[in-house]
């Protein structure tokens, strides 16, 4: 039972509406996620990729290869990982990076799964070293190496596990160490949805909550969400309440409209903090190029969260880019905030090295 109290507080604390990371008061998440592969909208290529690979495994009778999720948060991780277990007719286990803590927890773990179970480690690139090596035999052999007694007489001895399916999920491949990532067979990496597609899911959790939509509506919301179906369907749960309080049976794109003004995003989903960061880059560094740990001290922001959170999507609109000295501001940034961009733009210099 959750304390109220606790709950008031992470509300007050927490203003940002577009965040991509999960919050507290995401928990009709649960309810809004789709149990199936037909169910979950978008991302197509996975999609097809995954469907092949499912249907291999079963005619072979085999369990399914090991899975690396990756992507930006929000984007349906864990979702996919529930659906390929559901899929697959399996159970899932799911656990995360810093999670466990010791060697055992993770013996214990591997050693209760059953053939073709899935285990999902969510924020798989937080493993401690020493639980990773346990996990390097357990993937490629499906065997347990534990070591009993020490010095000398000091042994091995190999336990036998069943065939599982491991599912990591990150957001930071690049910090997976190598021979982690080696040991996946399948590494897919989610992107950022369309608007359309948003839409989709925008209509689908209307109708799973309930709620009547116009089809302007959920274009207008699917527009402002960053590409991200957690934003989408925090934003429409915000919508709905403004549309429920104005009495409308259905929601329009008035109430997105309304709503979404009264909590400051604006068309294109992007908020104060967005407007900070980008409004640093162009008047403190001249629009950089500014190092992320520069301009993370600047916004007072973590440079882990604005390379996670803030930057997946400030690139896919083209605002800034990354290069080999830094961030630099574009100049879509400059006309979106309504400033006139530098003669001689970033565009137009070959900085560029794209990473
Ligand atoms: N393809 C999709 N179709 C419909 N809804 C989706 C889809 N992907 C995600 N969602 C919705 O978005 C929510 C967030 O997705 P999920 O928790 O799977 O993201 P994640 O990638 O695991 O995020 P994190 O990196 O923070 O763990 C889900 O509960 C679901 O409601
Ligand atoms: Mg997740």
């Amino acid at each position: 039972m959750i304390d109220e109290h606790i709950l008031d507080n992470e509300y007050e604390n927490y203003e940002r509406v577009v965040d991509t990371e999960r919050q507290i008061y995401d928990d009709v998440e649960n309810i809004l996620r789709p149990k199936s592969m037909d169910g979950y909208v978008g991302q197509e290529k996975v999609k097809d990729n995954l469907t092949v690979f499912m249907k291999a495994a079963k005619m072979r009778g085999e369990s399914l290869d090991h899975v690396l999720l990756y992507g930006p948060p929000g984007l349906g991780k864990t979702t996919l990982a529930h659906i390929i277990a559901s899929e697959m007719g399996t159970q899932i286990k799911v656990t995360s990076g810093p999670a466990i803590e010791k060697t055992g927890d993770l013996a214990a773990i591997l050693s209760n799964l059953n053939d073709g179970d899935v285990l999902f480690i969510d924020e798989i690139h937080r493993l401690r070293h020493n639980i990773e090596e346990v996990l390097y035999p357990a993937m490629e052999d499906f065997s347990l190496d534990l070591i009993l007694g020490k010095g000398p007489s000091a042994r091995t001895v190999q336990i036998p596990l069943k065939k599982f399916t491991l599912i990591g999920a990150t957001t930071k491949a690049g910090m997976l160490s190598s021979p982690l990532r080696d040991r996946f067979g399948v590494m897919l990496r989610l992107e950022l949805y369309s608007t359309e597609e948003l839409a989709e899911i925008v209509r689908r959790s209307s109708k799973t909550l309930g709620s009547e939509i116009s089809s302007d509506a959920s274009i207008e919301i699917a527009k402002r969400s960053r590409g991200t179906p957690r934003i989408v369907n925090r934003l429409l749960k915000r919508v709905r309440d403004f549309s429920s309080v104005l009495g409308h049976t259905e929601i329009l794109k008035e109430d997105a409209e309304l709503a979404l003004s009264r909590l400051e995003i604006d068309g294109l989903g992007l908020d104060g903090t967005d407007k900070k960061l980008l409004e640093s880059m162009i008047e403190k560094f001249g629009g950089g190029p500014v190092g992320l740990e520069t301009l993370a001290a600047t916004v007072n922001e973590d440079a882990n969260t604005i390379e996670d959170v803030y930057e997946p999507y400030l690139l896919q609109l083209g605002f800034i880019a990354r290069t080999a000295r830094g961030r630099v501001a574009l100049k879509k940034a400059y006309e979106h905030l309504g400033l006139k961009p530098p003669v001689k733009s970033f565009e137009q210099t070959s900085l560029f090295d794209e990473n």
